[in-house]
């Protein structure tokens, strides 16, 4: 193996323990330690996921590594440090955070993600893209879910950390982030290697809407079979959780996920007034056009049948318009 990363490796791992002591340990950790309590997070669930506190001074880190003789230079470009403005020398890069590790599916600690926990910006630090890290097609807590996605070979796919770790303490452990709403192809691929089925879980509120109906072709292309979970009130997984308790988001969360197609038709339905009938026919028209991309006969027709009694048309007509429009996107590619 490269020196550079296992020196790096070396290093992360260092600094994990450092933070992790800090926040059990010393005095400048217990206003963390009440942050993680006022979030809901017992010792437990703290020792599961490694969380830790990078402490306000500038150097804390920075000292470790130098007395254990790390190549500073190596540390800043593995995203640990920074250099200083004049050019001598470096400081902390995480400061004043609670520092969420985040690991490969080995379990190799390759990167943080560090919360402010007053209104400091940006809200969660992360660690740049470095020789370990490539967020690209990293996913949180991949490492712990693995065993239970691999057993039944589905995966809850969530934005952040706090969902991932309150999902997993209401018996969803087979939960993993990207860490935001960008998820990519790689991200699908890592994901196809190991499950079949993705229940996405991203936040309700329009954000996190929009990043799940844009999640659904990526992981389709790959080969998964999605479902959506939708959280009601603008709620994400964490505050569901906090606000409903475990079971209710086990129950009318997770296991009242809906396949994409109802996910999108339902997506689509909330921009249209549906009391008019010229919405409503325009409606029709685009809920047809997303039946239309259904691969399978078997599955159009089912949703066709639907869509027809709901709005009292014949199966017939609507049938017909379907394959209009299937005929006319045929022309189209
Ligand atoms: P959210 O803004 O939904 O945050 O971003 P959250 O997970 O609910 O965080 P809490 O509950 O306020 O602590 C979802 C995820 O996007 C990434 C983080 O991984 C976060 O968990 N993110 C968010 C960033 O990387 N940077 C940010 O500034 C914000
Ligand atoms: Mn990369
Ligand atoms: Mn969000
Ligand atoms: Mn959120
Ligand atoms: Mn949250």
């Amino acid at each position: 193996q490269n020196p550079e990363i296992a020196k790096l490796l070396e290093a992360y791992e260092l600094a994990g323990k450092l933070y992790q002591y800090i926040l059990k340990n010393t005095e400048q950790g217990k206003q963390a330690m009440h942050y993680l309590r006022s979030r809901g997070l017992n010792d437990r669930l703290i020792d599961t996921f490694g969380i830790g506190y990078a402490p306000a001074p500038w150097d804390t880190l920075t000292q470790l590594l130098e007395r254990r003789q790390f190549p500073l230079p190596l540390m800043e470009k593995g995203g640990l440090l920074s250099v200083r403005q004049d050019g001598q020398g470096y400081f902390d890069k995480f400061r004043d955070r609670i520092m969420f590790p985040i690991h490969d599916w080995k379990g190799q600690l390759i990167a943080f993600g560090g919360r402010a926990m007053g209104d400091a910006q940006p809200k969660y630090l992360n660690s740049p893209e470095t020789m370990l890290f490539h967020k690209s097609r990293s996913l949180y807590n991949m490492h712990l879910a693995r065993p239970q996605i691999r057993k039944r070979r589905q995966l809850v796919l969530f934005e952040g950390y706090m969902d991932v770790i309150k999902a997993w303490e209401a018996g969803v452990t087979d939960g993993v982030a990207t860490m935001g709403t960008a998820l990519t192809e790689e991200h699908a691929d890592v994901i196809r290697k190991q499950a079949d089925q993705v229940t996405v879980a991203y936040d309700g509120d329009a954000a996190g809407q929009n990043a799940a109906y844009k999640s659904i072709p990526i992981l389709e292309k790959a080969g998964c079979l999605v479902k959506i979970a939708v959280l009601p009130n603008l709620q994400d997984p964490d505050e569901y959780i906090t606000a409903n308790g475990s079971e209710r988001f086990v129950r009318e969360v997770i296991e009242a996920a809906v396949p994409s197609i109802k996910y999108k038709l339902l997506y689509f339905r909330k921009n249209f007034k549906l009391q008019e009938d010229g919405e409503k026919l325009r409606y029709i028209q685009q809920a047809l056009r997303v039946i239309a991309e259904l691969p399978s006969p078997v599955e159009r027709e089912h949703y066709v049948k639907e869509l027809a009694a709901e709005f009292r048309l014949t199966f017939e007509a609507a049938w017909q318009d379907l394959n209009e429009i299937r005929l006319q996107s045929e022309k189209n590619n």
